[in-house]
Parts: structure tokens; sequence; C-alpha cells
């Protein structure tokens, strides 16, 4: 429906480096993604993989002192990477929402949870306190809390681990943004709650067409409700594609790595295989693909140059400068050797 509007946001080569004692520590070193209307893009990456710092610094978050910026972030049309500090905080919270990992840091312990609601409303707009109320009420009633005006009138610890996180959602979601940033919303819960978080971002994404991005470090958990996958290795997508793409035609080692590592419903596996090796430092890149020094299949041209991020047709995009029919051989080879059934 919304896919041949133009994206809500597009980041250009982003470059976040923070110079530090020891060196510049490259956080985010070339990353180039959009996520339109109507579409949830899944981040995946090891931790360290500059995710966080990534969706920080598209919400004007990252200390302009402390670090070194470039690339375009376009949201709703316009640049914003430039924007001052006070239009910012005009476009964070009303414009884009975002919920973190953990409720509770981001959740005031000793104010009611519809009063931080409300403050969100009125900071935003010239609503009155009541109307604000009314408004908070309304959101904690969209994200499934049950009595919301009774609810609204607890303080955050009177609420269970899942409830907290809808909370945050319908604190993020109560200006009605176009985006929502979600950097591991669901790490800290269990399971079950888990799945039904990301079934209500995911109806929440339908019911307001609103853009979503979803952090993860694990590939499972966003592959269900993700229409777009980004997988991020030291700070740079090595691979970008729709779901489907990614999932049943990955072209980058490091995602058959992942992919390989995981449990998954739709295909057989004897056995999973972790990745070998660890990240590289940020502040000494290896030279050429940043996975090289981990990949099973690295030869010497990988080491020549940073590789870019090619696109492979159907906007399946991939940053592993082998020959598409060699990957293919290698994939298939892999996939025997793990005893993969489908
Ligand atoms: N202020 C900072 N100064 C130096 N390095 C930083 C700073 N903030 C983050 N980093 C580094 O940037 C890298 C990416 O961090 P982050 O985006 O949080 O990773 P992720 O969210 O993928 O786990 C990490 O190696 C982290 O140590
Ligand atoms: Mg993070």
């Amino acid at each position: 429906m919304s896919t041949d509007s133009a994206p809500l946001l597009e980041v250009t080569d982003l470059r976040v480096h923070f110079p530090t004692a020891d060196g510049v520590v490259k956080a985010v070193d070339g990353s180039t993604f959009t996520v339109r209307r109507g579409e949830t893009l899944g981040v995946v990456g090891e931790s360290g993989s500059g995710k966080s710092i990534t969706f920080l610094t598209v919400m004007g978050l990252i200390n302009r002192q402390s670090a070194r910026i470039s690339g375009s972030v376009r949201f709703e049309g316009r640049e914003i990477l430039d924007a001052s500090a006070d239009e910012m905080r005009g476009i964070r919270g009303a414009r884009i929402g975002m919920i973190f990992q953990d409720p509770m840091t981001s959740l005031h312990p000793m104010h009611k949870v519809g009063d931080q609601i409300a403050e969100v409303v009125r900071t935003h707009t010239d609503k009155s306190k009541s109307e604000a109320h009314r408004m908070a009420v309304e959101a904690l009633r969209e994200v499934g809390i049950p009595s919301p005006e009774t609810r609204a009138r607890q303080y955050p610890h009177e609420f269970s681990g899942g409830m907290r996180q809808r909370a945050m959602i319908a604190m993020a979601l109560v200006m009605k943004p176009s985006l929502l940033i979600a950097d591991e919303p669901t790490t800290a819960l269990d399971v079950t709650i888990q799945a039904q978080i990301l079934e209500l971002i995911d109806e929440l994404k339908d019911q307001f067409n609103i853009g979503v991005v979803l952090v993860s470090h694990s590939l499972a958990t966003i592959a269900d409700v993700s229409e777009n996958v980004m997988v991020m290795y030291a700070g740079r997508p090595a691979e970008l594609g729709s779901r489907d793409e990614v999932f049943s035609d990955a072209q980058h080692p490091y995602t058959w790595g992942l992919l390989e590592s995981v449990p998954r419903p739709d295909i057989r596996v004897e056995r999973l295989v972790p990745i070998d090796g660890a990240p590289p430092s940020l502040i000494t890149l290896p030279p050429g693909c940043a996975f090289g020094p981990r990949c099973p299949h690295a030869r010497t041209e990988c080491t020549a140059e940073v590789p870019e991020l090619r696109d492979r047709g159907a906007g399946h995009a991939d940053a592993c400068i082998l020959a598409t029919e060699e990957k293919g051989r290698l994939r298939a080879a892999r996939m025997k050797a793990l005893g993969v059934t489908t």
C-alpha cells in the first residue's frame, strides 16, 4: 500500500566516529537504508555492531561534542542530521517515538504512569491537563492494557514487565508519530511476553500505518514481524533486503553464520553452529571486509578494499565481493554439511 510512496526515513552513508584516547572508534561507518510507512525494518547484528548508535544518531541523541557525525538522515522529506537541538526535541516523542530494552529506566518510578504519558502530550502541545490525561488513557487502551483508567493512576512498580513495556509503547505512540524506533524492546522479557509485545508492535504498525525499526541481536526474534531486514557488522550493513529474500537467499557469509546459529521454524537443521571468533576492534578494523578474519570463504581480494553494499535486484543488497554463483555453491555446501532439510 505504501511501498511506492517516498521513504519515511532515508539514511545515507551515515558515519559516527568517537575520538577516544585509544583512537577513533568507528561505531557507525557507512550505513545506508530506508524505512517506509507500514513497514518494519528489522536490524540485527552482534552486540557492539553499531545498532544503538545508528538510531540514537537518527534521533539526535548523540552529543556532537563527543562524536564526528557525517552522512544524511532524511525524515519525512527533510534533512534532520543538521537539525538544532530544539528542532530535534520537537521531533522526538512527537514524530519519532522510541522504546528501549528496559522500561524501568525510562519510566520514572515516582510518577503515575498516566501522568508520565500525559506529560509527553503537554511537552509537545498546548492541550489541557484533562485532555492530555484522556489521551494517555486512550493510548494505554490502544496497547491492550485492561482497565486503562485505573492503570493510568498506578505507579510503574505496580505493572508487570510486559505491562510496563506496553506502557512505554503507549508513551511512544501517544502523539501519533510516523516512525517508531524500538531498540531491543523485548530482550528483558520472558519468551511468551516477548512474542506478545512483538505482535502488538506489528498490529500498531498496521493500525496507524507507521514505519517501525526493530533492533535485535537475534535474527530469530525479528523474523516474524519484519518486512525488511538489515544485517549489521562492524558499523555497516552487511546485507539488506526483504525478510523473505534474506532468509531464503542470503548472500553474505555473516548472514549465513547468523542463520546457521539459531533454531528456525522454517527448516530442520541437525545441528547449530556458532560463528567462530569475535567482532573486530572498531578502532583498528581489518583491511577490506571487516568480516574477513572470521569468514571461512575469505581470500586475498577480500582485504583489498572495504566492500560497497551492492544491489542484487529486488531491493536485495549485500557487501560481499564473491560472485553470486560461487556464493550459491558455498551456501549449498554449508547447508549440506549441516544436514539441512527443508
Ligand atoms: N561515546 C562513545 N565513545 C566511544 N565508543 C563508543 C561510544 N558509544 C558507543 N561506543 C562504541 O560503539 C560501538 C557500537 O555500540 P552500539 O551501537 O551500542 O552497539 P549495539 O547496539 O549494536 O550493541 C561499541 O563498540 C561501543 O563500545
Ligand atoms: Mg544496542
